[in-house]
């Protein structure tokens, strides 16, 4: 829970009341919890906050109350770092029973963005080259495997460590690149440019990105790490007959059948094994501060889950 916005160490495990379900909710009896980069914003009251005292957490699994049955949901209001948790129905699924608690988790919020981003905005086409930045992340890992399911002929990552490399080249991507590297638009622009472009980052990447674009490639934003606004002139899009799209996964959400559908998927690419998501850690209640930390210190890989009853 937090009781004031900040740093990490404004996350503190308290014993509160259960909560109450809202009209129509489900009551789930919380397995796991996920971690999410908005999580960082909201704790520190920059964006996407909730009103205090907040209790964060946008993702859990577990069994829901009346049926048991196994169930994965988005929660748009927080209160997923906690045993006890209330969903909108529209915003839950049920989880198959070949697909784990964990790899359920991992690829619901952030695989429905990689492949909502790929697919409904993106119009991925086969043979299509694809570049997803923060590759070795939550939502990168994700869209790098889908990106090949989906029939990419080039996949390209970029990530910042050498073991974030490794990991993103071990999941199919024919090149890696350094954020940091000056030659980054460059190097994404080899062997006729990018024709679409998943950026999670923004800033100086993003602008590699759209330096990068083939004609008729699209940029595609899901997110940023703050800093100034990027901005581009018509004129410029025109001339290299280019677009910048941004995607917002709750557009998903807002069609029960779309969400549904898209979950579906992902489950039965993660069913057949054509899709893994990788789980960087799992920690108990008391050490989400710290998971925080990690996450804000681009130390995680894939995503992170809070087991709450630990
Ligand atoms: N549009 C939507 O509906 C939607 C839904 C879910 C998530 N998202 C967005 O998707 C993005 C990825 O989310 P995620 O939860 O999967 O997180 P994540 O990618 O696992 O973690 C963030 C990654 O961003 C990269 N990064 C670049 N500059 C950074 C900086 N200054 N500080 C920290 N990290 C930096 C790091 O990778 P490198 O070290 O390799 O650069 C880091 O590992 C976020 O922007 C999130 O808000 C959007």
């Amino acid at each position: 829970m937090i009781r004031r916005y900040g740093g990490p160490e404004v996350l503190r495990a308290e014993t509160v009341p259960e909560p109450v379900a809202g009209p129509g909710q489900v009551v789930i009896d919380v397995t796991l919890a996920g971690l999410n980069y908005a999580d960082l914003h909201c704790r520190e009251g920059s964006y996407g906050c909730y009103p205090l005292p907040a209790v964060l957490g946008a993702d859990v699994v577990g069994r829901r109350r009346g049926d048991g049955r196994r169930v994965a949901a988005l929660l748009r209001s927080g209160g997923g770092y906690a045993e006890v948790a209330c969903a909108e129905p529209a915003f839950t699924v049920e989880v198959p029973d070949g697909v784990s608690d964990e790899q359920a988790l991992a690829l619901l919020e952030q695989g429905a963005t990689a492949y909502g981003a790929l697919t409904l905005l993106g119009r991925i086409r086969p043979g299509e080259r694809v570049a997803v930045t923060a590759a070795a992340g939550g939502v990168g890992h994700l869209a790098v495997q889908l990106a090949r399911e989906l029939g990419a002929g080039r996949v390209l990552g970029v990530a910042s460590t050498e073991a974030k490399r490794d990991f993103v080249r071990s999941l199919g991507a024919d090149a890696v690149f350094d954020p940091a590297d000056p030659r980054l638009a460059e190097l994404l622009g080899e062997a006729g440019g990018v024709d679409l472009f998943v950026d999670s980052v923004g800033g100086g990447v993003l602008r590699s990105g759209l330096a990068a674009l083939a004609p008729f490639g699209r940029l595609l934003s899901v997110g940023a790490r703050g800093g100034p606004e990027e901005s581009f002139s018509v004129a410029e899009l025109a001339e290299g007959s280019v677009g910048v799209l941004g995607f917002w996964l709750q557009h998903v959400l807002d069609d029960r059948a779309l969400f549904a559908d898209v979950a579906a998927r992902l489950f039965g690419l993660a069913e057949r094994r054509r899709l893994v998501a990788r789980i960087d850690r799992v920690v108990p209640l008391a050490e989400v501060a710290a998971a925080h930390r990690a996450m804000g210190a681009r130390e995680t890989m894939g995503k992170v889950l809070v087991d709450v009853r630990a």
